[in-house]
């Protein structure tokens, strides 16, 4: 059997991210099993760690299945070969190190959204499916609590594939284990500021400018600038209060910014004339400007 020789699913993950609609990842339950304070790491089992290896990787992107979410925090615990879950459970099987936190760890997202760890195949407990527990948090505190499933499990019909919604997935193995792909979407906008160009001057103090043209009729240019690297929003607000869209909401770094607004809503449909407001906020600024958008 050669590196990747056997294709025990059919299906080629590869297959899979070709063939996606950018539907989100579905949640699925907690569980009783999670814990605090994982440690950072991406290899979870000891190498003596009884059970078949796996390898699973991903990457984590915004809702438009493309924009890279880095640094988002992926949390992944899950029971050992025997289906025994460590620091609930006295695990009378594996564990060679007696690691409190075995078969749990936390991994960054890299600069293109991707992880990546190495771990035993989760064993079966009170009938369920093998299955990894995922807890993805994104820079922005947004939270996504899922679980994987395999293809190949027996305990995995049409029906429970039904029901998991993208959260089955294919597995290929070769002498060394198992490989699986498990990318996750999350409910996050696109963060498009400083797709104009590069970041100019750091300001003295973090401040947004009027958009230039305004009026505007097809598209405005908003500049602002943060004197200290942190979160910033901004969007777009009708001036009854309702929220239109996000032109920004991410980790920046300081300094000055140039985004665009087309006057289209979050749903893509161009809105109404009018007068608008930007509101921007940042660690201890906010500020708003009026725009009046013409069709
Ligand atoms: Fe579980």
């Amino acid at each position: 059997m050669g590196l990747f020789g056997t294709v025990t699913a059919g299906v080629s993950p590869v297959s899979i991210l070709k063939g996606r609609d950018c539907d989100l990842t579905n949640e699925d339950i907690l569980g009783p099993y999670w814990e605090e304070n994982h440690p950072y790491r991406s290899v979870l089992a000891h190498q003596n760690e009884p059970g078949t290896r796996i390898f699973i990787s991903g990457i984590v992107t915004a809702n438009d299945c493309d924009t890279p979410i880095q640094n988002a925090i992926v949390d992944v615990w899950h029971a050992n070969d025997s289906g025994c879950y460590t620091i609930f459970q006295e695990c009378d099987t594996g564990n060679p190190e007696e690691d409190p936190y075995n078969l749990r760890g936390q991994m960054l997202t890299g600069e293109n959204g991707g992880y990546a760890f190495e771990s035993v195949w989760p064993g079966y407990y009170t009938g369920r499916p093998r299955h990894f527990h995922y807890k993805i948090t994104t820079p922005d505190e947004l939270e996504l609590v899922t679980q994987c499933y395999f293809e190949d499990d027996p305990q995995v019909d049409q029906q429970w594939i039904d029901s998991h919604p993208g959260l089955v997935i294919p597995l290929e193995e070769d002498i060394n284990g198992l490989y699986g792909i498990f990318d996750i979407v999350m409910d996050e906008m696109e963060v498009q500021v400083g797709t104009l160009g590069e970041s100019g001057p750091v300001p003295e103090s973090p401040f947004l400018n009027q958009g230039y043209p305004n009026p505007f009729n097809n598209l405005t240019q908003i500049e602002y600038g943060i004197s200290k690297p942190g979160h910033i929003s901004i969007s777009i607000y009708n001036v009854s209060g309702k929220w239109i869209t996000n032109l920004a909401n991410g980790h920046k770094a300081s300094g000055t910014y140039l985004l665009e607004w087309s006057g289209t809503g979050a749903d893509g449909k161009i809105v109404p004339s009018g007068p608008y407001l930007v509101v921007m906020k940042s660690a201890g600024f906010t500020g708003s400007k009026k725009m009046l958008f013409l069709k």
